[in-house]
């Protein structure tokens, strides 16, 4: 259970009360703030941990920081930033993976899972890194890619080498004499297929993604020793947890038979509920997680009944999972991320996140997220990226993530409010995604430039484009080239301009991290969806031992009205991104506001 120890609640009541005295100043700035709100004594909550509290905030190493020339970020680079990352406030970084890779996807295609990539460092940087993490309060959690490893993994070159050798059970094979092997789908490959032909022992080996991404063999026992092994290895060093890539998919449905009909064009559900998958994770719970003190987080992409089988506490699974739903909202149905031509609609958006809200209501904890390194950025996606709206929008998702009953995983550039580059050509995309997505339009003669013009919105390279530092050359991410176009709004759009001025995307970030902090009712708060048919406004309560907070979030750039039903008359407006917010159910162009309810 957590008490605040006595001396922080004498440093609380300090800062609680200098924060009185600054609020007493008439409010000229942008960005409303009344920091002086926690202090009440709070009634004990329970299970509390301190993954539930967190901001993770996400890096994307290979466009963080370059610190030696070659257009690549790189572990000496996230060093250098350390002191502005815990500036942030958060407690916790993902790193995207960061272990020896050819990276044919961009390192989740690993080669040595004990190594770091070269071009990221080496062991001694990665030490120095996790310790200077570590000096700043911060943890670190690492990616996991336990589902396949790269074809130049040693498993692998040792497993083509003959049908006998002791590697070969390490990969899913299907010999040529049993014939064609049944239908499996690559999200990766250029027809689609998920068996590639392997002439050596002459069999095809299975690959969901690319097929430098061979499938590892989860049935097999001594596949399995190998990853506990690994993963015991980078707890030892002192890693805080792991980001589990694709867990959903380790357990093969064996022997492969058809894929049936009702998974036709869902083939994400049918890998997705392998047979022996919560058996595996309860092994690696039993063997490795319950033996540190770690964090983790499934990208699962399950369904709301699936999502309690892997975090119900008494399982032994895993503490958090994340899906797809929210970031899938837009998109035509089972298309390579076409955009609906008809937009999608904010009752939706609020239903989706209610739904995932009220699923861990009593039991497992949600996580909440707009922006990844799979995803474009967010405030071209969900908010709007014209120089009008860029900001104000930013900085309403940015309350939208961090007001949520929710583990908020914050993408890095978000901060800044970075923006969708929006490449003209294939040519500049360098995910294999949209490259090969791209082929495949073109093999089947179908519509290229519709698939382009998704690009710019969809693409996962919108998400990756080098951190935007300062005005200097390549936004002083690197003195190279960098590995991926920076976007040419850097000049303006930059972590130094942002430094300076007290109402940017960035400090209204830490501000808001800060609140949150501060504010325990807005980690486990209760929360009410309220005005659901309002298709510009999203409002929603949080309440918490008598406390009622209530957030409106405008989505439109125009003036809208919640209609939320409560009297704000006595309401006091704790935070907006605007500056001298009333408390009221008018809202300007992409307003966001928290107040907090009093009868
Ligand atoms: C996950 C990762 C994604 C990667 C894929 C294959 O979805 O987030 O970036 O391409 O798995 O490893
Ligand atoms: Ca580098």
């Amino acid at each position: 259970m957590y008490r605040k120890p006595v001396f922080l609640l004498f440093v609380s009541f300090i800062l609680s009360a200098l924060s009185a005295c600054q609020n007493t100043a008439p409010n000229t700035n942008q960005t409303a703030v009344n920091t002086n709100q926690n202090q009440t004594a709070s009634k004990e909550i329970p299970n509390r941990k301190w993954w539930k509290e967190a901001v993770v905030y996400q890096i994307y190493p290979r466009s963080f920081k370059d610190t030696n020339g070659d257009g690549i970020g790189d572990l000496k680079g996230i060093t250098e930033k350390l002191d502005y990352i815990k500036s942030l406030g958060i407690d916790a970084v993902w790193l995207n993976p960061i272990f020896s890779s050819p990276n044919d996807d961009m390192g989740y295609d690993v080669s040595d899972y004990r190594n770091i990539m070269k071009e990221f460092g080496t062991m001694e940087d990665f030490d120095v890194m996790l310790k200077g993490f570590h000096e700043r309060g911060i943890k670190v959690v690492l990616d996991l890619v336990a589902n396949h490893s790269s074809d130049e993994h040693f498993w692998f070159q040792e497993a083509k080498k003959s049908r006998d050798n002791p590697y070969r059970d390490y990969y899913h094979w299907w010999n040529e004499e049993d014939g064609k092997p049944p239908k499996r789908v690559s999200f990766f490959d250029p027809e689609g297929d998920g068996w590639q032909y392997e002439p050596n022992t002459k069999s095809y080996y299975l690959h969901y993604f690319s097929d430098k991404q061979p499938d590892l063999n989860w049935e097999n026992p001594k596949l399995r020793e190998e990853m506990y092994s690994m993963m015991k290895f980078w707890f030892d060093k002192g890693v805080d947890g792991f980001r589990m890539d694709v867990i959903h998919f380790i357990s093969k449905d064996k022997p492969f038979r058809e894929i049936p009909a009702e998974f036709n064009g869902d083939f994400g559900k049918f890998y997705g509920s392998g047979p022996k998958l919560h058996d595996y994770i309860q092994e690696m719970n039993r063997e490795v997680l319950s033996k540190y003190d770690v964090m983790t987080l499934g990208e699962a992409g399950a369904t709301k009944e699936d999502a309690h089988k892997f975090v119900d506490e008494e399982r032994r699974e895993l503490n958090m999972i994340y899906h797809y739903e929210g970031v899938n909202l837009g998109y035509l149905p089972d298309s390579k991320k076409i955009i609906d031509p008809k937009g999608w609609k904010l009752s939706d958006f609020k239903d989706i996140y209610t739904k995932w809200d009220t699923n861990f209501a009593e039991k497992g904890w949600n996580t909440v997220y707009l922006g990844n390194h799979d995803q474009p950025r967010m405030v071209t996606r969900w908010g709007n990226d014209s120089p009008e709206f860029r900001e104000v929008s930013s900085k309403m998702l940015t309350t939208f993530l961090l007001t949520q009953r929710a583990t908020p995983y914050y993408y890095f550039g978000d901060e800044l409010g970075m923006n969708n580059i929006k490449f003209d050509k294939i040519e500049d995309y360098k995910d294999i995604e949209s490259i090969n997505w791209y082929k495949q339009i073109k093999a089947e003669g179908g519509d290229l430039t519709q698939f382009l013009e998704s690009q710019k919105i969809a693409a996962r390279d919108n998400g990756r484009t080098p951190f935007q530092w300062n005005a200097t050359a390549n936004a002083g991410f690197s003195t190279g080239t960098p590995w991926l176009k920076v976007n040419p709004n850097y000049e303006k759009l930059n972590a130094e301009a942002q430094e300076k001025d007290e109402n940017s995307v960035l400090n209204y970030f830490r501000k808001l991290v800060k609140f949150r902090k501060e504010n325990p009712i807005l980690i486990y708060g209760k929360y009410t969806l309220l005005d659901r048919e309002n298709e510009d406004v999203y409002s929603y309560t949080r309440e918490l031992d008598g406390k009622k907070f209530l957030v409106l979030l405008n989505f439109k750039p125009k003036e809208s009205e919640a209609k939320t039903g409560l009297d704000l008359s006595k309401a006091k407006v704790l935070m907006s991104n605007y500056a001298d917010a009333a408390a009221s159910e008018k809202l300007k162009p992409y307003q966001a506001v928290i107040l907090e309810i009093t009868n």
